[in-house]
């Protein structure tokens, strides 16, 4: 039975000020539960897809629902949809403004009004989350990159959204820093939380997503991550290249050494030693 649809777009229009239409009846959804990779080129509308999703923009044409509800724009519909979805955007400096990590963290649970011992716990939980409990108290514009990215996560997710949806959440960050990225959206997903990202790292949707959305011009294509990703017409409508891992595995599959015919493309290189039937040596 297929997962519900916790946010969805439904026959969405929208264009900015004086600009062209970015969408027109656009359908997309948000299936719980299931990590999802939104990718598509530069100016394809992955950000505007976003802010939509999260309330920031409102659609011209068509609605957003949340758990089948039209979403009203209003300040009651948005202090619904924000307690359910929330996003972070691409460059933390957007984000932060509060003097101190542990203040920037605090600031939508004491807006949402709730007490506050509920606030100190939800905070410290998101610094423990994000691996930064260390800084707590350190001013944010003093903080590297990667730190500013993750105490942005961090605000986001002391919100304790059942969607948290990231726009390009590893870009900037050292290989490290990815994978301790990776790790933790690893962790708020086995709690039940429903990740959306975009990027622009095919191999990285490929190993992180269960589904993966590709933006062309003829809208939105949503699928499970392997088989989107290996369409080559997709890939090619959003100036993506093939997966690494999938190419190995057709490559593989072609030449029969392949162990198992029916496994899934690689997606790390001990998965690619798996197939290959051998003992993984020390990678
Ligand atoms: N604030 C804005 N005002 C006017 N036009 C905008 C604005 N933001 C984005 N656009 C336009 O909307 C379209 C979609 O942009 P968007 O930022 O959603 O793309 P994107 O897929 O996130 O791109 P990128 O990969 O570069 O981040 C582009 O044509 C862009 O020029
Ligand atoms: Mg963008």
């Amino acid at each position: 039975m297929s997962k519900s649809v916790l946010v969805a777009l439904r026959g969405v229009s929208f264009a900015y000020e004086d600009g062209p239409p970015v969408f027109t009846g656009l359908d997309f959804e948000v299936r719980e539960g299931r990590a999802l990779a939104l990718l598509g080129r530069n100016g394809s509308g992955k950000t505007t897809l976003m802010r939509l999703l999260s309330g920031g923009l409102r659609p011209r044409g068509g609605e957003l629902l949340l758990s089948g509800r039209a979403v009203r724009h209003d300040r009651k519909g948005l202090t619904t949809l924000r307690t359910t979805v929330q996003l972070v955007v691409q460059d933390p400096d957007d984000q932060l403004f509060a003097a101190s990590v542990e203040q920037d963290v605090s600031f939508g649970p004491l807006n949402l009004g709730l007490p506050d011992a509920e606030v100190r716990a939800r905070v410290a939980e998101a610094l423990e989350a994000l691996d930064i409990a260390a800084l707590a108290d350190r001013p944010t514009h003093l903080l590297s990159y990667g730190q500013r990215k993750r105490t942005a996560i961090a605000g986001a997710v002391a919100m304790r959204p059942r969607v948290l949806i990231l726009d390009e959440p590893t870009a900037g960050l050292d290989p490290d820093g990815q994978e301790r990225l990776l790790a933790t959206l690893d962790g708020l997903r086995a709690a039940g939380t429903t990740v959306v990202m975009a990027t622009h790292d095919v191999d990285l949707a490929l190993r992180w997503a269960d589904d993966a959305a590709l933006l062309t011009p003829s809208g939105a294509h949503t699928g499970p991550a392997e088989e989107t990703l290996s369409r080559r017409d997709l890939l090619a409508a959003s100036g993506l290249r093939l997966p690494w891992g999938v190419a190995a595995g057709l490559f593989l599959r072609a030449r029969g050494p392949a162990a198992d015919d029916t496994a899934p493309a690689p997606r790390t290189p001990e998965e690619l030693v798996a197939l290959l039937g051998q003992q993984p040596p020390q990678l």
